[in-house]
């Protein structure tokens, strides 16, 4: 029996995640898309590609159409964070009762975000690891492994099973908190980079890397509040494995703000801010961060 997913936003991460999904027989997959495209075509690091026609939806009135045909066993959400809400309608059509969803985006709060369209029992929340960008609708480049990670529970271990088969390494994790909280330390300094759209090599001047060590820091002891295990010797781990990277690398916070597309600041460092205000933790520094990016969105 084949196992139907939806998969909404084909982007960097849904696209990626698609293409290699589409190698395994048993998947029936379609794409909501935003944006029509003929072809997935996602360039694999070796410089080989994966290039598939899974059948696409663009509109309402198609997904009424697809659920007519049996219910979906999984939703997959891969939009960024600030288009939760534009997946509402996608979800009230084809949720089912039996419907799992699994939310793919950076950040801790994949729960309270979907919490007013998606039951918390069909809920999985998706750490994803995965080097990715787009360069047109339907166009990829996948830059290195894949990675996702998710609680282990019964939704979880499904999740995996999917990804059987597949170079995707997909694992549950015992301490999901301690997963999730340890991406979005990493994320959190990434936006000095965006406000300064200066590459990696910001950090090797000394005082913008004490300034990232100290949203990292901030970043940990939220952390701990919330029940994730880091030390705070995670920053300079953090810090080291930056300043070896390349040179021009581009987080996607900063790749977003130099293109001229919105930003996730509010569910990264902004994350940061709430979960912090919840435990009577200052963190000035992610405050500056979310309140100086979010006055830098785009306004369209
Ligand atoms: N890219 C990476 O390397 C990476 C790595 C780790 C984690 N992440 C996280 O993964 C999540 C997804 O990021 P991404 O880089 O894949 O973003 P992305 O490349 O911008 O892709 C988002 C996709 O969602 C689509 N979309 C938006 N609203 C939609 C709607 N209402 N219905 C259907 N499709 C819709 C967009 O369509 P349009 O074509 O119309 O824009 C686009 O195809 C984010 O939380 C990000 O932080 C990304």
């Amino acid at each position: 029996m084949s196992i139907r997913i939806a998969l909404i936003g084909p982007g960097a991460i849904g696209g990626t995640l698609a293409a290699h999904l589409l190698s395994r027989p048993e998947i029936d997959l379609t794409i909501i898309a935003r944006t029509p495209f003929d072809q997935l075509r996602v360039e694999q690091p070796d410089g080989s590609a994966l290039v598939g026609t899974p059948p696409f939806l663009t509109t309402l009135d198609a997904a009424s159409a697809a659920t007519a045909a049996g219910p979906f066993d999984w939703i997959f959400v891969a939009v960024k964070a600030y288009d939760a809400a534009a997946t509402a309608p996608w979800l009230a059509a084809l949720l089912g009762p039996s419907t799992r969803v699994a939310i793919i985006q950076n950040g801790v709060e994949h729960r309270e975000r979907f919490a007013p369209w998606v039951p918390a029992s069909q809920l999985l929340p998706v750490m994803v690891d995965l080097p990715a960008e787009r360069t047109a609708p339907g166009r990829i480049r996948q830059r290195g492994p894949g990675l996702v990670r998710v609680p282990a529970d019964d939704l979880g271990h499904a999740f995996v099973a999917l990804f059987a088969g597949t170079p995707i390494d997909a694992a549950t994790s015992d301490d999901f908190t301690t997963v999730l909280w340890r991406k979005l330390t990493i994320n959190s300094h990434g936006a000095i980079n965006a406000l300064l759209l200066r590459p990696n090599r910001a950090l090797q001047t000394p005082a913008i890397a004490e300034l990232a060590r100290a949203i990292m820091l901030e970043t940990i002891a939220v952390a701990r509040a919330e029940g994730a295990r880091l030390d705070d010797a995670l920053a300079d781990t953090i810090l080291d494995s930056a300043l070896r990277a390349a040179p021009d690398g581009v987080n996607s916070l900063h790749a977003d703000r130099a293109a001229g597309r919105r930003m996730e600041a509010s569910a990264r460092n902004g994350a940061v801010v709430r979960a912090g205000l919840r435990h009577g933790i200052p963190t000035p520094f992610n405050l500056m961060a979310t309140t100086l990016l979010e006055a830098l969105q785009p306004t369209d």
